[in-house]
């Protein structure tokens, strides 16, 4: 097992009705913003017990954060919070809306000449400082209730990067799992692919003797497998909306990563999916995915059979044969869930190639994935594999 250090400070206040704390988990006296997005949760009644909640409470509200959160639309939230002085950031929402607050967060205390560079230069830059955050999930499928990403999309260029900062870890995450009831079908399968494959991306790499990152990954996904179609089925069973909620968290909270190699290559280039082509953020990763898991199938040998064999129950075969198969299951997996897997499936032809290859080059990227076995010239061939 590699060296580690771990931190993660969030408190999770998890189960039926548990909006309510609301009144006691954020800080009495605070200059309150509660941000969300298009309007889903005055749809549900979830708007009505944070408000009720907030009772007493100096609230603002911002909405509109809309889906892979614009830039330009966070901006404007940036100027409202510095001019009525805001103190707290309430974001009741999915991954969006969270993510969204975390970028308001960073930028309102951002003293560099350009808010933009958190993303673009984070390489070189730190945050070094934000806005407490506290939030109210309204989708399970990012981790980002528990953790410390944030991905933003600049609409006028079509860019979408991510940044990442302790100081934007929420103070505390409500996770009630009644939320899941008025989900439609297609985010709850985009939140289900997305959870598996963020165990993939800190899984699916080589071995380093790591037991109990391994075997905690392998329960992650066998609950998605399980419980995921449950949800599918019945919105309104708690049990299954429970299971799939804490997973969707445990993914990516950090807890799986540690000690071990990570990928991460499926989200660098899905993203790319999604300014380009606006595909919703879990489908571009169901579609890059098993080029990767087929072009890399011998670096990522040993990981692919152990995942085949314990989550899939494969033993049979050659090697090959049995990373074929593993292959196979996990896009009939993804498929029986409702997404689709290839480029074609969503009218995206061959010309996307040179535009993300171009796209890498002018960042100066020179390889992805663990010890960056991928090169830019092994992108365009995982395209390729995934046109139709
Ligand atoms: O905007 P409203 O009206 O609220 O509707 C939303 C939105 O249209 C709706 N929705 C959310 N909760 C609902 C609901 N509808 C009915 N009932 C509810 N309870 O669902 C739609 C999608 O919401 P969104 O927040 O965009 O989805 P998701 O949670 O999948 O977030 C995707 C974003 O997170 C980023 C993605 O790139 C994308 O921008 N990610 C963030 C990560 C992180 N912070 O760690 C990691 C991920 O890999 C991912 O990149
Ligand atoms: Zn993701």
């Amino acid at each position: 097992m590699n060296n580690f250090e771990f931190f993660n400070p969030v408190k999770i206040v998890f189960g039926k009705g548990e909006i309510a704390k609301l009144t006691n988990l954020v800080p009495k006296g605070a200059k309150v913003m509660m941000t969300y997005g298009g309007g889903s949760i005055k749809k549900n009644g979830i708007y009505d017990q944070v408000k009720t909640a907030l009772t007493g409470f100096d609230v603002t509200e911002f909405s509109g954060i809309e889906a892979n959160p614009h830039y330009e639309t966070l901006m404007k939230a940036v100027q409202i919070v510095k001019a009525n002085k805001i103190d707290f950031l309430l974001a009741v929402g999915g991954g969006s809306v969270l993510d969204g607050t975390k970028f308001i967060a960073a930028a309102t205390l951002w003293e560099g000449s350009d808010p933009w560079d958190i993303l673009t230069r984070r390489n070189e830059i730190n945050v070094e400082a934000a806005l407490p955050i506290g939030t109210v999930l309204t989708l399970p499928a990012t981790g980002s209730e528990m953790n410390g990403n944030s991905v933003v999309t600049r609409w006028e260029t079509k860019e979408k990067l991510a940044f990442g900062s302790d100081f934007v870890l929420p103070k505390f995450s409500i996770l009630d799992p009644l939320v899941v009831f008025s989900l439609p079908e297609k985010q709850v399968a985009n939140g289900i692919v997305d959870a598996f494959v963020h165990v993939m991306e800190q899984y699916l790499t080589y071995p380093v003797n790591s037991p109990i990152q391994d075997r905690f990954a392998e329960s992650i996904l066998t609950t998605l497998i399980e419980e995921g179609p449950k949800v599918l089925a019945n919105r309104t069973d708690y049990e299954s909306a429970a299971n799939f909620m804490w997973a969707a968290t445990m993914a990516l909270n950090g807890l799986i990563g540690v000690g071990v190699p990570q990928d991460w290559a499926t989200h660098t280039i899905g993203h790319e999916l999604t300014a380009f082509h606006g595909i919703d953020h879990g489908r571009t990763l169901c579609i890059i995915l098993p080029g990767i898991m087929n072009l890399k199938r011998e670096d990522k040998k040993a990981k692919i059979l152990q995942y085949g064999e314990r989550v899939w129950k494969i033993t049979e075969g050659s090697d090959d044969e049995r990373i074929d198969a593993t292959i196979e299951k996990t896009v009939s997996f993804f498929e029986s869930v409702g997404v689709k897997t290839k480029l074609a499936d969503y009218g995206v032809g061959s010309d996307i190639i040179p535009k993300i290859v171009e796209r890498f080059e002018a960042r100066g990227i020179k390889s992805i994935g663990e010890r960056g076995i991928i090169s830019i010239a092994d992108v365009a061939k995982i395209l390729e594999l995934r046109l139709k």
